[in-house]
């Protein structure tokens, strides 16, 4: 599946946790577009690794900065850096996130605390840090968001993860009623199980449950990066333009039958 080639050329996007799984996908996609594309991850490592490999297979030169969404100034100075060697910015994807198995009984004050902070507050900061810049976007910037179904549902044993993707949603809508004014749309897309990525590896094929969740996916198949990066280029081109406050999911339907 293709979009018009040069759909993104003159667009500025900069993907939080751009360097692996998901956030990969949205980085080359939009690139691919003719975005100019920057992103921030915590580890200098995965980024130089990634910003390699997007230069080998596809021709994209990725901008980075080291920072952790859940520092309020790194990630200020972080977008700003990035913002200011592209010109600009239009497009904001807030990836970054952190999880893990834990039943919420066995659950410490600090994993809960850690998982919210990098998740609900790592989206605030990076919002907060966009917004001077998205103001000033060509045609009306963009907050793009990667949240969960099961943040509509509930999320056993990842009770910290649910509750702060539903904490994102909830201030997506708030953004975008606030930051309507300024032409900035605030969206959300709910991912299901996406092969390949961390998630996937480490809250279900290690926890053994991969025939168990492929049977209540309707579509029966798990989706993959591309899928997602798909419905954020629909988010952030000219085809959304008038799509604010609302959740796109790409799941397979997962949410129905309650993975
Ligand atoms: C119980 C745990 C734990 C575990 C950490 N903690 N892992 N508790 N079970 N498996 C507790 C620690 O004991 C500590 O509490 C607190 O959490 C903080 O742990 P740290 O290791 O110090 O935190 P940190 O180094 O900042 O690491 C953050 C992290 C880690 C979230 C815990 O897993 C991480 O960096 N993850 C990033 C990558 C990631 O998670 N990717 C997947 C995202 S996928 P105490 O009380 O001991 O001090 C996703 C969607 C998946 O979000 C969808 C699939 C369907």
């Amino acid at each position: 599946m293709s979009f018009v080639p040069d759909l993104l050329k003159g667009k500025r996007a900069i993907v939080t946790g751009g360097a692996t799984g998901i956030g990969s996908h949205i980085v080359r996609k939009l690139g691919q577009l003719g975005a100019n594309v920057g992103i921030i991850s915590r580890r200098q490592e995965s980024l130089q690794t990634a910003v390699k490999s997007f230069a080998a297979d596809d021709n994209l030169e990725v901008h980075y900065q080291v920072g952790d969404v859940r520092k309020e100034t790194v990630i200020q100075a972080a977008v700003a850096s990035l913002a200011d060697k592209m010109g600009g910015l239009d497009i904001m994807v807030c990836n970054a996130a952190g999880n893990f198995i834990c039943p919420t009984e066995n659950l410490s004050a600090n994993g809960w605390r850690t998982v919210i902070d990098i998740d609900l507050n790592g989206t605030f900061h990076s919002c907060k840090a966009a917004l001077p810049y998205l103001k000033e976007a060509t045609d009306g910037g963009r907050i793009i968001s990667i949240s969960t179904s099961q943040a509509n549902t509930g999320w056993p044993t990842a009770a910290h993860a649910g509750a702060a993707k539903a904490g994102i949603q909830n201030l997506m809508q708030s953004l975008a009623v606030e930051w309507g004014p300024y032409g900035i749309r605030a969206n959300w897309i709910t991912p299901g199980p996406i092969e390949g990525t961390e998630g996937v590896e480490r809250l279900i094929t290690a926890q053994g449950r991969t025939d168990e969740v492929l049977e209540k996916i309707p579509l029966g198949h798990f989706g993959n990066g591309e899928d997602i990066a798909n419905a954020v280029v629909y988010l952030a081109s000219t085809t959304g333009r008038y799509v604010s406050g609302t959740e796109l999911a790409v799941d397979g339907a997962a949410r129905w039958g309650r993975i």
